[in-house]
């Protein structure tokens, strides 16, 4: 009776003994990167993208408890530091662990011929950067960018305007002053909503300029350099 009793809780402890794996221990030693835990900040040995995971403590120890058979990769996951990741061999039956150099992205098979000391040894390899410097004020290049252009080039014109009008020859500002106020009658009519008399104002002075177009010019020219002669000849 006692007999199959022990034998069962022998195989029930040994299922027990295999159930809970070994534990992975390791060190992170500080450096210049990483000179003490508050640098590191929040930080913790995982294996196997966190399925297995240990804190690390104020000397940068680590355990990772009750690992399985098989290869597993540890990393460190810190918010503010890069640390190598390893490839991790478990054998329970051997109480064995193996450390080898793992690079992300390459085949874990065959495993690496170099066998790293056991516990593991990591050091933070460098800091993120995550502070990107804002753009300094650069004059050069915002007046490169074309909508500035176009800003300063209508500023430019209306500062300009003025001058230009004073500077026009009498007749020619009264032709500019003319399809100004043309112009003005077209907006107001179709601001108003009398589309009928807009439209109306639009074909007056589509003709008028068709009419004055080819043979307009020179008799235009004419009289302007007329009106010229007439100064001088004043004087
Ligand atoms: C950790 O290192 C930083 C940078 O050298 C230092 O400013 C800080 O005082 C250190 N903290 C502790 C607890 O030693
Ligand atoms: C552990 O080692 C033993 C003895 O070398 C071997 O038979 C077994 O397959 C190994 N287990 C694993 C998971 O590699």
């Amino acid at each position: 009776m006692a007999k199959p009793w022990t034998s069962v809780l022998l195989q029930l402890l040994s299922c027990a003994v295999v159930a809970f794996g070994l534990d992975v221990t390791g060190k992170i030693t500080w450096n210049d990167v990483c000179p003490n835990v508050t640098t590191l900040g929040q930080a913790k040995a995982s294996l196997d993208n966190s399925i297995f995971s240990g804190g690390v403590t104020r000397h940068g120890n680590f355990i990772i408890p009750d690992v399985p058979d098989g290869t597993h990769v540890l990393s460190i996951v810190s918010h503010d530091h890069f640390f190598d990741q390893l490839r991790i061999d478990v054998n329970n039956s051997l109480s064995s662990v193996e450390v080898r150099p793992f690079l992300p992205g390459t085949p874990m098979n065959p495993p690496s011929t170099v066998l790293l000391p056991y516990p593991v040894i990591l050091t933070p390899r460098e800091r993120y950067v995550y502070f990107v410097p804002p753009e300094s004020f650069n004059l050069a290049g915002m007046l490169s960018n074309p909508m500035m252009l176009l800003m300063v080039g209508g500023a430019g014109m209306m500062l300009a305007m003025p001058y230009l009008i004073k500077n026009l020859d009498p007749e020619a500002l009264e032709e500019f002053k003319e399809q100004q106020a043309k112009l003005g009658g077209i907006q107001s009519a179709l601001q108003s909503g009398d589309i009928k008399s807009g439209l109306s104002a639009i074909m007056a002075a589509t003709e008028e300029q068709g009419a004055s177009g080819p043979q307009g010019q020179p008799s235009k020219g004419g009289s302007g350099s007329k009106a010229r002669t007439n100064k001088k000849s004043r004087r």
